[in-house]
């Protein structure tokens, strides 16, 4: 037998889009069979921040400070974010797990409020740098990276600044609905407060649920069934439901991996339908292998490439139109017209 055989393989994660060694992934399962199978509970809430990683249990004061600033911004009807769009800007991105180089220097500027397109062949990176944007990569062992990733001109990587800030601020929505199934509706959208320790007021997570559900195109379906569990809905409805729940929180960013991979074409145009109205409200970036999609979604669009043994970067990044009608590099245009990928 040789050595090679002996190791223990990795395994896909449906649910994160990350390659795990056994023994997290049976940590991580013995961590959601609870979360999936228990009713809402205070034990539920406890588990979370294993999930998502420490979440904040700030001292009373700062609870109160959290506190007023919800009630501040949740006063009046509002948008989901503050009003001010965020821009993200990776500076020289590399990323490796192991010794494997998948990433190299990747910069991209995601301007405020609109959404960016990631398309590219499998195995490019454009998980890897969507992760990247919002900490999730340092979860996967082995993985590291270098470069930056400033959010309004701040880095999220900046050793001052908390882990559970950059996923506040950065949402991140997967190919595969996960709700809680056995959560309520109602419940699955407060979930994302809960893991962020933001407290809330009865009638201020009523508010929070209510323009939550709404940004995300939910609202009138499930209206009436708010106590119901969220495993209960469709898969598109579902996939809205986690849009809610990222929304939950304000972000200024929501990154979206192959969303609607998973979803027929009635809930893929939804949720289409529900970005348009997102991006006044919060800067989006999406993956994608639907060139028709990222047409029809975004502003702006990055391809990205990786030649052979070579780690993944961007060949072309610019206007959409422009990209699709007009590509600059050679393989940008084999790509959007279908000749690799
Ligand atoms: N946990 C991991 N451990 C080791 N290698 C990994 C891990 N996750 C991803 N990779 C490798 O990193 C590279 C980039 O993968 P990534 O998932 O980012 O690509 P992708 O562009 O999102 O692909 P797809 O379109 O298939 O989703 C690939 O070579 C992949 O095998
Ligand atoms: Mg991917």
């Amino acid at each position: 037998m040789t050595s090679e055989s002996t190791q223990p393989q990795p395994s896909y994660d449906d649910i994160t889009g990350v390659h795990l060694a056994p023994a997290d992934a049976a940590e991580l399962a013995a961590i959601r069979t609870p979360l999936h199978a228990a009713p809402p509970s205070e034990e539920v809430t406890d588990i979370l921040p294993r999930v998502f990683g420490p979440a904040p249990r700030p001292a009373a004061e700062t609870l109160r400070d959290a506190d007023d600033e919800i009630s501040a911004a949740y006063a009046a009807a509002r948008p989901v974010s503050d009003g001010e769009l965020s821009s993200l800007d990776a500076r020289e991105v590399s990323a490796w797990f192991g010794d494997h180089k998948v990433l190299e220097r990747v910069s991209l500027t995601m301007p405020a409020g609109q959404v960016t397109a990631l398309i590219g062949p499998s195995g490019c990176g454009k998980s890897t740098f969507l992760r990247i944007l919002n900490r999730m990569h340092e979860l996967v062992p082995s993985a590291s990276l270098a470069g930056e990733v400033m959010l309004d001109g701040a880095d999220i990587y900046d050793r001052s600044r908390k882990l559970t800030d950059a996923r506040r601020h950065i949402g991140m929505v997967f190919q595969k609905p996960n709700p809680f199934p056995a959560m309520s509706i109602y419940d699955n959208v407060v979930a994302g407060l809960k893991l962020t320790g933001i407290r809330a007021s009865r009638d201020q997570r009523d508010e929070i649920v209510e323009r939550s559900l709404v940004s995300a195109g939910l609202w009138k379906e499930v209206r009436d069934r708010l106590r119901q569990p969220g495993g209960g809905l469709s898969g598109g409805q579902q996939q809205r439901l986690c849009i809610a729940r990222s929304l939950a929180v304000k972000p200024k960013v929501l990154l979206m991996d192959e969303p609607c991979s998973a979803l027929d074409p009635t809930s893929t145009r939804v949720i289409e339908e529900t970005m348009g109205e997102l991006q006044h409200e919060v800067t989006i970036v999406i993956v994608t292998h639907n060139m028709q999609q990222a047409q029809r979604v975004s502003q702006q669009c990055a391809f990205f490439l990786a030649s052979q043994g070579t780690p993944g970067g961007i060949v072309e990044f610019g206007d959409t139109d422009a990209m699709f009608s007009e590509p600059q590099d050679e393989r940008t245009y084999d790509y959007v017209n279908g000749r690799f990928g």
